[in-house]
Formats: C-alpha cells, structure tokens, sequence
C-alpha cells in the first residue's frame, strides 16, 4: 500500500507563488512507487483546491482557468477525520475525495508557514512535516525568535522592537529609543516577513520614518536592528529533530543591491520557476574551517533552541569588519526545502522526503503517549461535602 501523502501550498501569503515552486519541486521529486500524492492549492483568498492540472507549473500563468480544471476541496477539523472532502458533490460524486496519511506543508510565509496551518493538522491530529505549531510561530516572528535565541546565548545582531499603534501613540519617545539603542544606520523589518518583503534599510531619521511606515504597511509589529555594513550572509539547513539533528554544508547567497532581495533570491536570469534553487550561491561556501564549524553548530543549536523538526534553514550574518557571526533568522520551511543544500551529504530531494515523513510518524507515535485526558470527570464526581460544583475543585472558574 502507498502512503496518500497531501502536499499543501499557496495560502494567503505574498510568497503564494514561491511555494507553488517549492511543492512542485517536492512532488516531481517524490517516490512514486512509496507515495501515492494529492496536491492541495490553498489560493490568495484561501480556498483549497486540488486535481492533476496543479502538477504543471505552467498552469498557474491563468490561477482561473487552472482551478477550471481542478475541484475545490476542504478538511474538517475533527480529530481523526483525515479525510479530503469535495465542495461540490454530484450525482456520480462521492463526498470524499480521498483519506490522506500524512501531509507535506510546502507552505511559505505569514498564515501558512507561522503555525496556522500546523495547528489545523494537530486539531485534526495527522501527521504532517516539519516543524510543529509552536517552533513555526516562534520562527516566523523575528522579535520572539531572536528574544528566545538570546536566552539561550546564541549570538543575535543588536535590536529594538514596537507595534505600530506604539509608532502612532509614542512616535518621539520610540525613535528616540531606537536612536539611543542602536544608533544610525539600522534595517527595518516586519517581524514577520519573508522573502525580503517590507524590508528598508535606513540611514538617518528620515529614512526611518519612511521605513517604518513602509514596514507598518506589511504587518503590525516592527523589528529594527543594526545594520551589518559588511556583511557576509551564510546560510546552513538542518534537518532531524531535537534528539537527533544533523547540519548541512554552508552556502553563501549572492546580492546586487543593499540587502538581499526578493529578484536575487528568485528572479535570477529569468530562472523564477526555480524559485529558491535560483539564486547565485556559492556552495559549498569558501570560509575558514573554525567559521564553518561554529556556524554548523550554531545551526543545530538554533534548531534545538526553538524545538524544530524536519528540516529548517537557518540564515546567518558574518560581520566582516568584526568577524562577529550572528544568527540571522530561521527558515521552518525553508524555499526549495532546501534540497541543494543536503544533495553535498548525499541525501538527494526524494531521501529528504522520506526522512521528513518518517519524522512526521514518529512525532506523531510520540505525541499517542502524552496523556490528554487527566483524572475523573469532575462534573461526574461526588463533592467531598457541598455542592456538585463547589467541594473538592472550589468554585468553577476559579
Ligand atoms: N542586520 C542586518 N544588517 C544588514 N543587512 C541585513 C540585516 N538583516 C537583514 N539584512 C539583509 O536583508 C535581507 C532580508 O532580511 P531577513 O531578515 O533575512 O528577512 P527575510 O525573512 O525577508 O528573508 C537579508 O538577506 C540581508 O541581505
Ligand atoms: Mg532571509
């Protein structure tokens, strides 16, 4: 019997497309005689969808006429039910389209990647990669993430943080605070952005507050670090789980401009169906061995510290005119899942799949030994003296 295995992308995120690529890349990759695959679009307004014309990628040039030919579908969120149900049944239709073992979120970005989607499948309690509701929603938010690296002494850049409606009430008092913290020049981030988007560097005041109001746009809390001038970025994916993780070779990005940007990651010489695999790198990257190593180790740690699974990306920062190595954020699903990374420790993109949905498995075999229920009913048991709702637990709601 083949595993049914749902691999779900798109979603409700500027970086729709971006996983469009990563999942086709994924299923082309896939053992066909282990897995059997349903692909599963979740569209910008988030309706899912799914039917064979979503395995070509020059489909998705008309999204209208791709889901013309697709059906839309949708899961219930009820323990157990792992079933793929269709919208629309007929006559000769059944209502479920098929029941799915485990799933693959090639998902990218905010209320895909940042535990929104991971809490759908432990609601309905399937197996899925990758990591878990609360190492997503750590690693999408930049604040929260750094805030728990720096806790567990792993070396972050210098920052500040706000929410816009601090931006609006205490506008004096917060640059003022930046200015004081990190001084001139800084880089503006939504906490939660990916792929570059929002992001402004900003050299004196009034670039900042352009920036900001740039970011504000993008999300409602606001990350501002100290701007690494010469910077070397270095990327290293990991991939196990908290017991059991392994580091990948390192590979340094390329960029044109300022920062590394949403053209250099993707849009490299009309490369953009390749998304992630077509930015310029140097693989594996030339640095000192002790840099590689500690970055290597800083990677696991990084994994390890936000309780990861499967496989992540962690982005570091090597300020050149320091030699300082700085975390710089977590992929939790890394573009391309990384699978350039891990073919130079020979495991190719279909032994990287298997080893997340094995993963997924034994999460999920852990998770059965977790109690969930505890004690006697208490609405059921006989209060020691009083009333059925007060006695042994007190007043409810207490
Ligand atoms: N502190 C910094 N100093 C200098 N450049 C930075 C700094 N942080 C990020 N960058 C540049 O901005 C790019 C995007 O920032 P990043 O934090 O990786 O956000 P994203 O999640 O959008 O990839 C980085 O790849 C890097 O080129
Ligand atoms: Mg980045």
């Amino acid at each position: 019997m083949k595993i049914n295995v749902g691999v779900v992308f798109g979603g409700r995120s500027v970086e729709n497309e971006i996983s469009v690529i990563t999942a086709n890349q994924a299923m082309q990759a896939m053992d066909k005689e282990k897995y059997s695959i349903t692909p599963i679009y979740i569209t910008k307004t988030g309706k899912w969808y799914s039917g064979e014309a979503l395995l070509n990628v020059d489909n998705y040039r008309d999204t209208k006429k791709l889901l013309d030919m697709c059906e839309e579908v949708y899961m219930r969120p009820i323990y157990g039910d792992n079933n793929l149900y269709r919208t629309k049944k007929g006559l000769f239709k059944k209502e479920i389209v098929t029941k799915l073992d485990v799933i693959l979120p090639a998902l990218h970005g905010t209320n895909c990647e940042d535990g929104t989607f991971q809490g759908i499948m432990e609601f309905c309690g399937i197996p899925y990669t990758g990591c878990n509701t609360l190492a997503s929603a750590n690693g999408m938010d930049k604040i929260t993430m750094k805030m728990i690296l720096k806790e567990c002494g792993i070396p972050v850049v210098d920052y500040s943080w706000f929410s816009d409606k601090e931006w609006d009430d205490k506008k004096a008092a917060t640059i003022e605070r930046i200015e004081n913290h990190l001084g001139y020049p800084v880089i503006v981030k939504p906490a939660n952005s990916g792929s570059s988007v929002g992001i402004r560097a900003a050299h004196n005041r009034e670039e900042l507050l352009e920036a900001v109001d740039y970011a504000i746009s993008f999300t409602s809390r606001i990350i501002i670090e100290k701007y690494v001038q010469k910077l070397k970025e270095v990327n290293c994916a990991v991939l196990g789980n908290y017991y059991d993780c392994e580091a990948s070779v390192c590979e340094v990005p390329v960029r044109s401009g300022e920062i590394l940007s949403y053209q250099d990651k993707y849009m490299n010489g009309g490369k953009q169906s390749q998304g992630m695999q077509s930015t310029v790198r140097e693989i594996p990257a030339n640095l000192p061995e002790a840099s590689t190593d500690f970055i290597r180790k800083t990677a696991c740690e990084t994994f390890r510290a936000l309780d990861c699974d499967g496989v992540a990306r962690i982005d570091f920062i090597i300020d050149e005119a320091t030699g300082d190595i700085f975390v710089n954020e977590i992929n939790t699903i890394p573009g391309s899942l990384s699978f350039y990374l891990w073919e130079y420790s020979e495991i190719n993109f279909d032994k990287l799949i298997d080893r997340l949905i094995d993963i997924a498995f034994r999460r999920k075999q852990d998770a059965g030994f977790k109690a969930v229920n505890y004690g006697e009913n208490i609405f059921a048991a006989k209060a020691a003296g009083g009333s059925k709702t007060g006695g042994k637990f007190g007043k409810l709601g207490k």
